[in-house]
Order: C-alpha cells, then structure tokens, then sequence
C-alpha cells in the first residue's frame, strides 16, 4: 500500500513540476528540452513503467494507468502551449517585418531576340530592298528533294560534301542546305519569273567542333527569268555585300563546284579584320569566303519546270552563323544553340 502511494505521490509531484515549469516556458527550443527531460526516453514518468515490478500485483494496474493519465495530460499540454508559442512568434514577426508596399517592384527577366534572328532579319531586310520576297520551304525534306532534284544522283560522290540525318521513314531527312527550296519556289511559281530568298535552318550529321555544328541556318538566293545572266548574279551579290559590310567592301569571286549550278563560284569579302594583309582570321589570304553561287544548272531549272532553251537563272547560298561569326569576332559556332545566356545576352 504505501509503496503504490509513493510511486503515485512522486508521479503526482512529477506532474505538478512539470506543468509549473511549462507555464514559464515562451519558446520552441525550451519546449523542446522540456519534452526531453519529462517525457523523453529516460524521463522519470516512462520510469515508472519499468518500476511497476516494485508494487504489488493488484497496484500495478492502478498505477500504469495513472501514469498513462499523466504521460498524456503532458503531451496534451505540450501541445497546447507549443501552438501559442509559434502564434506568437508569428505576430512578433508580422509587427517586426512590416511589408513596404512602396518599395519599387522586381522587375521580370525581360526576353530578346537570339543573334541569328537580328542578323537574318537583317539580310532579309537587304534582299527586301532589292526586291526579293521570302519564300518559306519545309525543314524535313525528302532525299528527292535535297539531292536527286538539284542534281545529285544516289551514287554521286558529290554527296560527301553533305552529312546528312536520316530519319526510320525512308527517303525523309532532315534538310542539309536550303538548296532543295530553290525546286520547290520553282514549282510554285512557273513560269513567271522568280526573285526570292529561302531562309532556314539546316542539319548535318557532323562531328562537333569550333566551325561544325550539327544545325545552321542558311539563306538560299534565286533568281529565275529570261535573260539572267552572271552578271546580274555578281552585281546583285555585291550589292548585298556592300549593304551588309559597308559600301567600300572590296570582293571577289572564285571558280568552284556545286553539282546544281554551272558554272558555279564562291564569293569572297575582303577581310576587315587586317584590311586584306593576311591576319589569323582570314589565315593569312586577306579574304573571307561568305557564300556559295552560281547559274542554276539546265537539269535544276527543268526539275522546276522551267525550260532550260528559255529560261536562265543564278543561285547562291549564305551561311548565316559564318557571317555573324565575322562580323562579332564569334570563334566558335557552338555557341549559338547551346543556350549559354552569358553569351546571348551580349547580343
Ligand atoms: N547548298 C550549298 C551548301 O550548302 C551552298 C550553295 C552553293 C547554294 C551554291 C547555292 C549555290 O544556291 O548556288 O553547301
């Protein structure tokens, strides 16, 4: 009997202690520790538990039960009073960190247009002005179009020059240049004549490096009608070189091969870097290559279903990152897909 009194006594005072204590309490921390020192593991109510073996057999039930009692009027108030401790730190804080609705707002990341759109704009612009219209021709082509069409038969080693991706549909790729929209404009337009350009992006199945990327945009130039003639192709090229460069640009234009013209060039611009005395950027020739051209081959313009005895035409391709390349001193072309902003925003 009195050991069940004493165990039920010291539970009792445990009680008052800890409930004295609480009240006095006014943070998490504290609460924390409280909760470790009366109803933690070795806390002196869970120890009770284990000293049930000191009361007799009919007290045990009696004092299990009581402890329980006090165990969960405890948790219960613990409860209780850790929700007013974290009210009230709450309404410390809202009085402390007033909000200050006229401080001026954040502004949103503000968007811009990617270098190769300004600079295509840009040389859409120019053509515009010399009376070219864009011509919108699709980016999955076919192998019909991207080669067979322009003169380039299946066994033909001329295929080399274009790394090509090819899709699980056979005969579908993805374009290599934007040559294939010359046949395509054709097509749409015979027999009046043509003036336009075909902007693009471009695929290549290419190993990665400084000057190879696996997607390019182009422009393709064509011009078909009666009496087209090379020097129409030259003063036309070098007006679009003096209007992209500036009016004192010198150029040239270089013998070369294409399977889809004849006969075919490259032109050249002056490098502005050393003036045309040999620097890194030009490696040392003075000049820069900027496009492929050329007089639409009689096979191309009978494909597009112009009659090669009547009709003449020229054709010339841009690389455009080459060109932004030049002009902004760009020494590696990776740059422009690979979404760095460090390097977009420069633009
Ligand atoms: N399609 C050629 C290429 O990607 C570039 C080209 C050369 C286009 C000569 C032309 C041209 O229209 O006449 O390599």
């Amino acid at each position: 009997m009195s050991e069940k009194s004493q165990l039920i006594t010291e539970l009792e005072s445990l009680q008052q202690q800890a409930e004295k204590e609480l009240a006095g309490l006014n943070n998490e921390d504290a609460l924390q520790k409280w909760h470790t020192q009366y109803l933690g593991r070795s806390a002196m109510v869970m120890q009770i538990f284990k000293r049930l073996a000191e009361a007799s057999k009919e007290e045990r039930p009696l004092i299990g039960q009581f402890a329980n009692q006090v165990k969960d009027a405890l948790e219960t108030q613990l409860s209780q009073k850790l929700e007013t401790v974290k009210q009230s730190a709450l309404q410390a804080n809202l009085k402390s960190e007033q909000l200050d609705v006229t401080l001026p707002g954040r502004k949103p990341p503000r968007g811009r247009l990617h270098i190769q759109t300004t600079v295509l704009r840009e040389i859409i612009h120019i053509f515009a002005e010399m009376g070219f219209q864009v011509f919108r021709t699709t980016e999955v082509e076919s192998d019909e179009f991207n080669f067979e069409l322009l003169n380039i038969p299946a066994y033909h080693p001329a295929r080399d020059l274009w790394d090509t991706f090819y899709t699980t549909k056979e005969g579908v790729i993805l374009r290599t240049h934007t040559s294939p929209g010359q046949v395509r404009s054709m097509r749409t337009f015979h027999p009046d004549p043509i003036r336009v350009i075909l902007p693009g992006m471009c695929y290549r199945y290419e190993q990665m490096d400084a000057s190879h990327e696996i997607q390019f945009n182009q422009v393709e130039v064509l011009v078909v009608g009666k009496d087209i003639t090379f020097a129409n192709m030259k003063g036309t090229l070098e007006e679009f070189a003096r209007r992209m460069y500036g009016k004192d640009v010198r150029t040239r234009i270089r013998p070369s091969y294409f399977p889809f013209t004849e006969p075919s060039g490259e032109m050249d611009v002056e490098c502005f870097v050393c003036g045309g005395e040999g620097c890194s950027v030009c490696s040392g020739k003075g000049w820069l290559e900027i496009l492929g051209c050329g007089m639409v081959h009689p096979v191309v313009l009978k494909n597009g279903g112009y009659d090669p005895e009547v009709y003449s035409g020229f054709a010339a391709g841009l690389g455009i990152e080459r060109i932004s390349m030049l002009r902004y001193r760009i020494d590696d072309i990776r740059n422009f897909w690979g979404n760095d902003l460090r390097f977009l925003e420069q633009f």
